[in-house]
């Protein structure tokens, strides 16, 4: 397949499902999730500090690094492709469903799933809290007046909301995205290094249903392999070429 037809087989996609990583944020300044830690966490590796035992530990520690990246992503900005992709979903409508593995939030606030289409957080988000004992999901308060751990308005301990590694994701998104991709006519994968499932099968079974599967990524991925077509280009570049937009 080469980029025109590409093109055509999303313009003319009535259901279209798409999988987002860290790289479409990466042009927000968000540095992904495999790239090196600076500063004081620079020690750590994310995976131990993103795990049920490293909280039980440490919930201090693990806390006040949640909250470092809460108000990295509240100063980020989300960039041309998160916007490209709210224009993309104006167009399918209820044909459109994003599933991301980011926690930043930059989809949601650049309008996904607000225009007929469908917006999962497969690995939470990072401006929210789960009570611990009644697993409600609370907003939490501003950065600058963040005191950790935080307390649910029930008076709980609030952990962070997110998936951790080791744990199984959110039923009810999983579900969704299954179907989405399962009966998609063309599935987009952005940014993802496509390491962690069941996240990275999603396109796979988009493929198995004979649907086409491209990738944006300026290098190759785990998912490579089994693409249809791939723009080796940066998120806001590669979107903008299978949309025919100006990057
Ligand atoms: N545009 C598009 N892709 C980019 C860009 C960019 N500007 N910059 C980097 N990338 C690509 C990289 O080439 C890489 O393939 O984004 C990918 C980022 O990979 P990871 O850092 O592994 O992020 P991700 O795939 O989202 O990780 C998945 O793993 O650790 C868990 O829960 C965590 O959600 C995370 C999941």
């Amino acid at each position: 397949m080469n980029l025109t037809a590409a093109r055509n087989a999303l313009r003319s996609a009535s259901r279209v499902a798409v999988l987002t990583g860290a790289g479409v944020s990466a042009e927000s300044g968000i540095p992904t999730f495999r790239d090196a830690q600076t500063g004081h966490w620079a020690r750590f590796r994310p995976e131990d500090l993103a795990s049920p035992d490293a909280y039980e530990r440490d919930p201090e520690m693990v806390w006040a690094w949640y909250a470092g990246r809460y108000q990295d992503v509240l100063r980020a900005q989300p960039n041309a492709a998160h916007h490209l992709l709210t224009q993309l979903e104006q167009r399918k409508r209820a044909g459109f469903f994003l599933a991301t593995q980011n926690v930043d939030g930059l989809h949601h606030r650049a309008g996904s799933g607000t225009h007929g289409g469908q917006l999962v957080e497969l690995h939470g988000n990072l401006i929210s809290g789960r009570d611990e004992v009644t697993g409600e999901i609370f907003p939490l308060p501003a950065p600058e007046v963040l005191a950790t751990p935080p307390s649910s308005p029930r008076g709980h301990r609030m952990r962070p909301n997110v998936v951790w590694f080791g744990e199984f994701l959110p039923e009810a998104a999983l579900t969704a995205a299954q179907d989405a991709f399962a009966t998609a006519d063309v599935a987009l994968v952005i940014g993802t290094s496509g390491a962690v499932y069941p996240a990275a099968g999603l396109a796979l079974e988009t493929l198995q249903r004979g649907g086409t599967v491209i990738e944006v990524n300026p290098t190759e991925s785990d998912l490579s392999a089994y693409m249809t077509f791939a723009v080796r280009d940066v998120a806001t570049r590669g979107l903008a070429a299978l949309l025919e937009q100006e990057a």
